[in-house]
């Protein structure tokens, strides 16, 4: 009977918000990438939706209405382990800030995926349609061909903060005079004149290097979807109507962990939808030693991509010597074992981060500063050091130092004295704390949970057929209108045709006067 009355409800529930298809594309093999998509379909899931998710690292999860979709052979194009080694990025050996470097390497991820056996097989069969498609954007467009083969609306998602490349897809690209780009800025707005000129060469080179690589983007595209829209019985847009054609664009952030640029009405922020009410339990012996640190501990992680056993010895050793002279115990997320660590020190080879931060004792957290380790910190209210080592790394730590909730220190020969004097600062001075407290209340004052947010506008755009009343009324009006060279154009003309006038009469005139001279 109990059984039949949940059957019932479910069922219930099931018809009330209404199930779709959907198509998640999450393609980039990095852990935090597949920690975004895997928490985006399970919001899907348990909103009743069917999901088909195309992934190099497929969940675990068993559910009847998930159908995963295998691109592992998507690691080839970029094994983190290899490219984002501490020593390589130190010695700038990898340097992902490199324009061609990072596009080279996310379009052969897209390029990859989209060419795969498995994407092909699900976009050549006609009998596959689906109601949105949800992709991820990462340097990018090329899934956009994805909606006009099943001809439905299209999302964006963006792991980073809003930024200048991606919001120039959904309406224009916002001022550089005070928007920082997201990898190269070094500084936050407001911008010194300096800066200021850094931005703008750095929007050239972007817009000059995209229009560069174009063709290799058309190329990938016609080859991946023009026969499965054909074989549908209508022709390919082309890209560059296809990738101003988002309906929106999810973004993993939210005021308080980003500058406060305005964004257009179809940006979904929803950062923070990967933190999961139910916190994993810690093991035994770890709560026992978080339980047990009275004067605190602090936790040191390098993400999931970056290995701290990889730093050179005398920073590893340099360390391990400022950890051993706190009080507090530091928790390390460390792969091996150090020689001869002090006692305070405890290494772990794999850590439940959220577990960690969400304890009671935690009072500091020391992280590369990727946009989840940093949006997880807050929400579990740990100020944090950051030690930043690629991507937009740094530009979030810039960004939680300037409000007041941690401390940026460089990797080199002199981290372990710099860190030793920012750990000292950190916890003997109260505004860390008061300010995490404040940033924490702005974090979590929302009238929905960013979960629901994402239910909430895949459902919207399904429903309102793509919501092109979201849509941008900029995404129509050319840069140089914009800019209103066209008027200054024009006011040129005139002032030309005017002066030239002007002279000719005044030229007639003096004509006149010698004409009626030599008369007289
Ligand atoms: C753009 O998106 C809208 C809404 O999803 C859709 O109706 C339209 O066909 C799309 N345009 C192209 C060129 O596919």
């Amino acid at each position: 009977m109990r059984l039949m009355l949940i059957l019932i409800t479910t069922i219930c529930l099931l018809n009330y918000s209404e199930a779709n298809n959907l198509l998640v594309v999450f393609p980039i093999p990095g852990k935090s990438h597949s920690i975004l998509g895997h928490a985006f379909v399970r919001h899907l899931l348990n909103a009743g939706h069917k999901v088909t998710y195309i992934t190099p690292i497929p969940m675990k999860d068993v559910n009847p209405a998930l159908r995963q979709i295998n691109v592992e052979s998507n690691k080839n194009c970029f094994a983190p382990e290899e490219v984002l080694d501490i020593q390589k990025l130190m010695r700038k050996e990898v340097d992902m800030k490199d324009m061609p470097t990072l596009f080279t390497m996310m379009f052969n991820i897209a390029n990859a995926t989209i060419q795969h056996e498995n994407v092909q097989n699900l976009i050549q069969d006609p009998t596959e349609k689906f109601d949105a498609v949800i992709a991820e954007w990462m340097y990018s467009e090329l899934y956009s061909g994805f909606s006009a083969v099943f001809n439905c609306p299209l999302m964006f998602f963006l792991s980073v903060s809003p930024h200048n490349m991606a919001l120039s897809l959904i309406d224009g690209i916002p001022n550089p005079a005070y928007t920082a780009d997201h990898i190269k800025s070094n500084t936050i707005p407001p911008f010194t004149l300096w800066s200021r000129v850094q931005e703008l060469v750095t929007l050239l080179d972007w817009k000059i290097y995209t229009w560069w690589v174009n063709d290799r983007n058309v190329n990938s595209y016609d080859k991946a979807f023009k026969s499965a829209v054909v074989r549908r019985g209508r022709i390919l847009p082309t890209l560059d109507e296809m990738k101003y054609n988002a309906s929106l664009m999810f973004g993993n952030s939210h005021i308080s962990t980003s500058d406060g640029i305005p964004l257009p009405r179809n940006f979904i922020e929803i950062g923070g939808y990967h933190i999961d009410g139910n916190i994993e339990p810690l093991s035994k012996d770890l709560k026992k030693i978080l339980d047990e640190a009275k004067h605190g501990f602090i936790f040191f992680s390098m993400g999931s991509m970056l290995q701290s056993s990889k730093m050179p010895e005398a920073i590893k050793s340099g360390l391990a010597k400022i950890f051993g002279q706190l009080k507090q115990k530091v928790i390390w997320k460390f792969e091996g074992l150090l020689p001869d660590k002090p006692n305070n020190i405890f290494m772990l080879d794999w850590a439940p981060q959220q577990s960690i931060l969400a304890h009671p004792n935690c009072v500091l957290f020391i992280t590369h500063g990727g946009l989840l380790s940093t949006t997880e910190a807050l929400h579990h209210r740990v100020p944090i050091i950051g030690i930043p080592m690629f991507a937009d790394q740094f530009i979030n730590i810039n960004r939680a130092a300037a409000k007041g909730i941690g401390k940026r220190v460089d990797l080199n020969y002199d981290t372990p004295k710099n860190l030793k004097l920012a750990i000292e600062e950190i916890l003997g001075n109260s505004s860390y704390g008061d300010r995490i407290n404040e940033l924490n209340y702005i974090y979590h004052d929302r009238t929905t949970s960013p979960g629901a947010e994402i239910t909430r506008w895949v459902q919207h755009v399904i429903k309102t057929k793509g919501a092109p009343h979201l849509r941008s009324p900029a995404l129509l009006v050319p840069w140089y209108q914009k800019l209103y060279l066209d008027l200054i154009f024009l006011i040129i003309i005139i002032i030309v045709i005017f002066s030239i006038v002007i002279k000719r009469l005044i030229g007639y005139k003096k004509l006149n006067i010698n004409v009626s001279k030599k008369r007289s």
